[in-house]
């Protein structure tokens, strides 16, 4: 089940990432994808902000792994620049996913091999104007059931038909 919505600005990527991650757990995996630009690091921020990190957060880009010391802690990753899989190990990567850490991997889906296959999976896109994104939301695995409806609710009420006055059905396809 994917759920979606649209940002009109980072304020409001930021705003979704606050409110995604006061529904993560200790031991949760988002992966964020979308093209460079698109507020995978914005929204990054915000779910630091929901674990109670205060330490700035800075795009871990050039250094692949950032760590945070938060109630929840915060492991912020991005893969756009690692050429092997084995530099992830070498990074610690595996001792630092899961325990009591909630990661978050900038273009995770290429590393999805060495991810737990219960992950909540974010898409940034594009929209019809330069500051709009659409997200895309998907639960993977069983620590999500009991998590779905909250998450509905986080992304808000599903973008429907404009209310006013009844003209009968738009198309019929
Ligand atoms: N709706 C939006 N959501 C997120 N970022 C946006 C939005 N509109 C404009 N931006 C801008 O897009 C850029 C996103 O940067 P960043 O989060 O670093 O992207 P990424 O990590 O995906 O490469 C920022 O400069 C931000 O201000
Ligand atoms: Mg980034």
């Amino acid at each position: 089940m994917t759920l979606r919505t649209t940002t009109r600005d980072a304020a409001e990527t930021h705003a979704l990432g606050q409110r995604l991650g006061a529904l993560l757990r200790p031991g949760d995996v988002v992966v964020l994808d979308g093209d460079l630009g698109t507020g995978k690091t914005v929204m990054a921020k915000g779910i630091a902000v929901a674990l109670g990190v205060t330490d700035p957060v800075v795009s871990p880009t050039f250094t692949v792994v950032r760590e945070y010391d938060a109630p929840t802690p915060f492991v912020h990753v991005d893969v756009y620049r690692l050429d092997h899989l084995q530099e992830l190990h070498d990074l610690g990567f595996d001792d630092l996913v899961g325990g009591d850490a909630v990661t978050v991997v900038e273009w995770g889906e290429r590393v999805s091999a060495v991810l737990p296959s219960d992950r909540l999976r974010v898409l940034l896109e594009p929209g019809a104007d330069d500051d709009e994104r659409v997200v895309s939301v998907d639960a993977a695995g069983t620590t999500w059931g009991d998590r779905r409806d909250a998450l509905g609710a986080a992304l808000g009420p599903a973008p429907g038909p404009a209310p006013g006055p009844a003209s009968g059905a738009a198309g019929g396809g």
